[in-house]
């Protein structure tokens, strides 16, 4: 891939999309990380083989793609002191900054450079992520296929056509992993509540999670008609079933999801007052 990309921020997403790069064989020597802790940079350098610098200059950031990746409350101050060195430079910046709006972008960058911003969620650091992406007005065909081909190296991808969308994506996939994370912490309390021991529960838990994820995405059939297919009339999975529905777990998720989207837009509303 001839692309050049360069990495604002060398922490722990960007090594995981790095890392992601160089195993779909992008070139070394087209990634350059901006990244102010040295003995950070130096260790990049040596896992990836990518350039490192310490400092934003006009020659490093010559690039066809900028990936904003410091985290988001550093985000206003960072974008500005690229203001200078960029010159009329005009490259694709992908934001991966939780939260922070295209229009924070536009006013700390400039009006009139293309942005895609992208929500990825924590498992994309084992690269089993889910990226929500947005497109400005302004990036073209190619530019949206080069993001979505930097994210996917962290996971699967899907675009939302509408940036307020992206705080639905933080309530499903970016805060999800939590989600399902308290959910089998329960199970396992359930466990051990039934005579399992610790490490016993832990290990069928987690199992049961992953066997679950992995039939839904290979059977190709809904989570609905799985639960169905597993859940014979009179059984064992009934019962537990029906203490669902007299909980009204659908209701309470949804509560949850709307409390996470709502949060996402007062988060976003913070970032851009300060
Ligand atoms: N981790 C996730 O799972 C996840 C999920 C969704 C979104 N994100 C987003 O991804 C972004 C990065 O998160 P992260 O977890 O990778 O954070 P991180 O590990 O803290 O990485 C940020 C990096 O930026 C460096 N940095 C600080 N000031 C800089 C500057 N002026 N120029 C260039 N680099 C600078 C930091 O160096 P120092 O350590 O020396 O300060 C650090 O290495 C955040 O905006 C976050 O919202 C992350």
């Amino acid at each position: 891939m001839d692309t050049s990309i360069v990495f604002v921020g060398g922490g722990n997403m960007a090594t995981s999309l790095i890392s992601g790069l160089r195993n779909a064989d992008w070139a070394g020597d087209r990634i350059t990380v901006i990244e102010p802790d040295e003995a950070k940079g130096e260790q990049l350098a040596k896992d990836y083989g990518v350039n490192t610098v310490a400092q934003a200059d006009a020659q490093t950031l010559k690039a066809d793609v900028i990936v904003l990746a410091v985290k988001p409350q550093m985000l206003r101050e960072v974008a500005q002191g690229l203001v200078e060195p960029l010159g009329d430079h005009k490259p694709l910046f992908v934001s991966i900054a939780a939260g922070v709006p295209i229009a924070g972008l536009r006013e700390w960058l400039g009006a009139d450079h293309a942005y895609v911003r992208c929500m990825p969620n924590t498992p994309s650091l084992i690269g089993a992520g889910a990226t929500g992406l947005y497109a400005d007005d302004g990036v073209s065909d190619d530019q949206r296929k080069l993001a979505d081909a930097i994210l996917e190296t962290a996971g699967v991808t899907a675009w939302v056509n509408d940036e307020s969308l992206l705080d639905a994506v933080t309530a499903t996939s970016g805060s999800g992993p939590a989600y399902f994370f308290a959910f089998m912490e329960a199970m396992q309390a359930g466990a051990i509540e039934l005579g399992l021991d610790e490490a016993t529960a832990r290990e069928l838990v987690l199992h049961t999670a992953l066997g679950a994820a992995r039939m839904a995405i290979e059977s190709g059939d809904d989570p609905a008609t799985l639960r169905e297919k597993v859940t014979s009339p009179g059984g064992t999975t009934a019962a537990a079933l029906e203490q669902y529905a007299e909980g009204d777990l659908n209701a309470l998720v949804g509560r949850a999801m709307q409390a996470a989207a709502n949060r996402a837009d007062r988060l976003a509303n913070e970032l851009l007052d300060k």
